[in-house]
């Protein structure tokens, strides 16, 4: 070959490379986050416009129409129409459990004049969406009101196969440290459920406030949850972690915006699981209501691990569980979810040592020590759940000792992920919320400039991405936490939570042999990041800082 005949077949080479993959049949189909455990490409594209109808077979599919509707209504400036008889053309939602046998799995074929979508339940219709509007335009995830309409949105073709690995895919925001608007909190919910995470962990309570209206006991919300200057709360509540001093913290949600809350998240197939944490971190309901939670004859003095003095609920008073009850009976009216979260965590060393209730309560049921009066008072506090038709989820400080739990109760696993098999092993379900791979109020990396916490190690995307939750049957699911000592506004929030909340998906929805870090990164840094992008979420790159 000549120089020249050299040269231009380099120039050939370099062109057919550059060249964009569908013009070749093959579609950028490799967009979905969290990956497909299927995805194959097909020829050519579905062509998304004003003329496309719609069909269903089924009710299931309503939500799932709702939100693309909402979507296009948004950004296209139009709905899609029904048919009452299925053509062959548009896109058709239809019920068959015969073809779909996994909950919350569905199959999405998209051909040129048709897309079909296929699944059992509506979390299956909704994922289904989910997927399609990912291989749309980014902007089709535009939240705030724009003059830029786009009319036509062509989506690839390709057929998906899909379902959860994980029942439980989970994250938590702790509203309590820090308040968070309902705004925020819906934001937080769509976002979750744009990532098929259907679990959202919501603490309500903690020492430095209460946060959830209940109707028997005004003051939890109007002592409870004001801290700061001139306010019950003790100065090691506030200031706010790197927040100011003079300032009064304060926000609860009532219970009418709780119920629009949880139809908001059902409506997105997430179940609301609401924490009432106790018996320890309990300090706001305690300045709250003093007489009916602590023994006045106590004259203890203990400290949390957070340093908050004397911030646990007393075990053996009967008022204690009658309070507890009462809040209880109004959290299960408002949230229809099979489970509630009494805590558990972190209940100090000294707690009840100098209580004559305590030592009377042991006495009584013959109890040895410490852990025997928590193990006690959780065994109550089962019952009470029972009642209610309630299971109960917890910190993995329950089992110490010898746990009197339900079976079907549920234990998070947060201290490490040895703690989590270990439970397992003891034929218990747990959710495995690891604070070394899943604690996402830790910096991402060591750094002074970066925001979150810094008493574990760091939490980059990277090691969220690498985490392995383990086979055994007992490992219900995965769950990630966003505490908010730190996060003293929605930006932080967002930072610190974006793009780990990609890599969490993945680990709870991907089949672990088809994850690959390399091909993630890659995947996230562009149509994950864009798609965040588009909706103003305030987030870290996902390319690791060296
Ligand atoms: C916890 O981090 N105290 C559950």
């Amino acid at each position: 070959m000549t120089k020249s005949k050299l040269s231009t077949f380099f120039l050939l080479l370099f062109v057919l490379i550059m060249l964009p993959p569908h013009l070749f049949g093959q579609n950028s189909i490799n967009v979905i986050i969290p990956k497909p455990q299927k995805n194959f490409p097909g020829k050519g594209k579905f062509l998304l416009a004003k003329q496309t109808r719609y069909f269903s077979n089924t009710d299931l599919s309503q939500n799932a129409i709702a939100y693309l509707q909402k979507h296009l209504k948004q950004n296209a400036k139009y709905l899609l129409r029904k048919v009452k008889v299925s053509k062959n053309k548009g896109i058709h939602f239809y019920y068959n459990p015969e073809k779909i046998k996994k909950s919350e799995g569905y199959r999405l074929h998209i051909e040129k004049e048709k897309i079909m979508i296929e699944a059992r339940d509506k979390a299956g219709f909704f994922y289904a969406v989910v997927s399609l509007m990912q291989l749309m335009d980014p902007s089709i995830w535009e939240q705030s009101v724009s003059d830029r309409v786009k009319k036509s949105w062509s989506i690839p073709s390709c057929t998906i196969e899909d379902h959860p690995r994980f029942k439980w895919r989970g994250m938590m925001l702790d509203a309590s440290r820090n308040f968070f608007s309902t705004e925020y909190v819906k934001k937080f919910i769509d976002r979750m459920a744009q990532h098929k995470l259907n679990r959202f962990h919501w603490h309500l309570t903690d020492d430095e406030g209460w946060r959830i209206e209940i109707k028997q006991y005004p003051l939890l919300t109007k002592t409870g949850a004001r801290r700061g200057p001139g306010t019950k709360l003790p100065f090691s509540t506030y200031p706010a972690m790197r927040g100011p001093k003079n300032k009064v913290q304060s926000g609860y949600y009532t219970q009418d915006e709780i119920r629009e809350i949880v139809v908001y998240a059902k409506a997105r197939s997430i179940e609301i699981l609401p924490e009432i944490d106790m018996p320890g971190h309990a300090k706001a309901a305690i300045v709250s209501y003093p007489k009916l939670l602590q023994d006045t004859k106590d004259k203890g003095h203990y400290r949390s691990v957070q340093k908050v003095s004397n911030n646990t609920i007393n075990p053996g008073m009967e008022s204690s569980y009658i309070f507890l009850e009462n809040v209880i009976s109004e959290v299960s009216g408002l949230f229809p979810f099979a489970y509630i979260h009494l805590g558990g965590d972190e209940v100090p060393k000294g707690a009840w040592k100098k209580s004559p209730a305590v030592h009377k309560l042991m006495k009584k049921e013959g109890l040895k020590n410490a852990k025997e009066v928590q193990n006690y008072f959780f065994a109550r506090l089962d019952n009470i759940l029972a009642k209610k038709k309630r299971k109960m989820v917890a910190w993995e400080e329950v089992m110490q000792g010898k746990t009197r739990l339900r079976q079907s109760d549920m234990i998070m696993a947060w201290k490490s992920q040895k703690a989590g098999i270990k439970i397992a092993k003891q034929r218990r379900n747990v959710i495995m919320a690891p604070v070394q791979y899943l604690y996402f109020d830790q910096q991402y990396i060591r750094s002074k400039k970066e925001p979150g916490h810094t008493w574990s190690t760091p939490v980059s995307t990277q090691k969220t991405y690498a985490f392995k939750p383990g086979n055994s049957s007992y490992i219900r699911g995965v769950q990630a936490c966003l505490w908010s000592e730190t996060l003293l506004n929605e930006k932080i929030a967002d930072y610190l939570a974006w793009p780990r909340i990609l890599a969490l998906s993945e680990v709870a929805w991907t089949g672990q042999k088809k994850r690959k870090w390399k091909e993630f990164q890659k995947r996230a840094s562009k149509e994950g990041l864009e798609r965040l992008k588009v909706q103003g979420i305030h987030y870290r790159d996902v390319v690791p800082v060296r």
